[in-house]
């Protein structure tokens, strides 16, 4: 199902860990590296590689909002929602994303280009307000910095 690269890595990240179960989650990441989300199809060939239920994938999944159980835009941007973020212009931010991208929470432009979520804090609380964009933290933001970033990977 996957290519020998792909199967490779998750038998070295599984061999890393104390049991197969405890190595889901890096092993569900490459998994998503290598086909954007989880499809089902994904979940079902985790869950035997890792001899755990579907269901117990799928609840993984379905838990972690960086783990994708449906398909993502090419870029995925994550805005902060949480209390420091919130107080120090996230608000301002998520506005001015949906409005400039067209879409809201968990939207997908028409284009394909990007995905726009809501995260839990990022650990930049001192830094406040911060967003990933396709995984990397951005933090101190304003509007300009934000245009800045998506236009850069455009
Ligand atoms: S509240 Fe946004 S990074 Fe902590």
């Amino acid at each position: 199902m996957f290519p020998d690269e792909v199967v490779q890595r998750c038998e070295t990240i599984r061999g890393h860990y104390p049991t197969p179960k405890a190595a889901m989650v890096p092993v569900l990441q490459v998994v998503q590296g290598h086909k954007g989300w989880l499809d089902p199809e994904s979940q079902v060939w985790v869950a035997d590689f890792l001899g755990v239920t579907p269901m117990e994938v799928h609840e993984v999944v379905t838990f972690y909002p960086m783990l994708y159980a449906t398909p993502m835009g090419k870029h995925v941007i994550h805005v902060c929602r949480t209390l420091s973020c919130d107080f120090c212009g996230a608000k301002e931010l998520w506005a001015h994303l949906t409005g400039k991208l067209g879409v809201q929470r968990n939207g997908t432009t028409a284009d394909g280009r990007f995905t726009l979520r809501a995260a839990e804090c990022l650990a930049s609380c001192g830094t406040a307000p911060a967003m990933l964009l396709d995984g990397e933290r951005h933090e101190d933001l304003d509007l300009a910095k934000v245009d800045e970033l998506l236009g850069a990977v455009s």
